[in-house]
């Protein structure tokens, strides 16, 4: 939809050979541009330069970001296994909220733009992205429990 709309892309994931495709398809179908950035949601040490290499390639500015990672750990499992519990939480809230706060950070220079998480949109220009986004990830991840 975006592709279509003649927006630019900048595709961020693991698995790099399926997102080549994905840019490939998005260039000949909408003649997009169309870029791939490596991505792993749990390396949080790299989530600065990850998000350094994406505004490099969309040349200093975003007009939205889509975060759409997600984890769907084994029920029981990640009640009786600590490690798994905390996978589910770090891909799933911990880094969506690392990367959503990059986000909101360099949107707020412009007031303008859009975030979009797993489950909720929000706009530059609401206030509540003013106030700082691990505050509301917070809020609202207790919220959920
Ligand atoms: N599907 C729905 O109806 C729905 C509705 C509301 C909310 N959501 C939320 O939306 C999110 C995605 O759900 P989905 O159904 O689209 O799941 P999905 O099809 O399983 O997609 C999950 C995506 O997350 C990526 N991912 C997983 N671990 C990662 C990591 N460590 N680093 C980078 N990427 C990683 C996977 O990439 P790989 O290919 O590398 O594994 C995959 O592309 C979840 O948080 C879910 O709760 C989904």
């Amino acid at each position: 939809m975006l592709a279509a709309r003649g927006c630019r892309l900048i595709l961020a994931g693991r698995n790099l050979a399926e997102l080549e495709k994905t840019a490939a398809d998005l260039r000949i179908r909408h003649a997009a541009e169309a870029d791939v950035v490596p991505f792993d949601a749990l390396d949080f040490a790299g989530h600065e330069a990850f998000f350094a290499r994406v505004l490099t390639c969309a040349a200093g500015s975003l007009d939205g970001v889509v975060a759409a990672c997600g984890y769907l750990s084994d029920q029981r499992r990640s009640e009786t296994d600590p490690e798994e519990m905390q996978r589910a939480i770090d891909v799933n809230f911990t880094s969506v909220v690392s990367l959503l706060n990059l986000a909101a950070v360099h949107l707020q220079q412009w007031a303008a733009g859009y975030i979009k998480g797993p489950n909720r949109k929000e706009s530059a220009e609401d206030p509540r992205m003013k106030r700082s986004m691990r505050f509301l990830a917070h809020t609202g991840g207790l919220q959920s429990c």
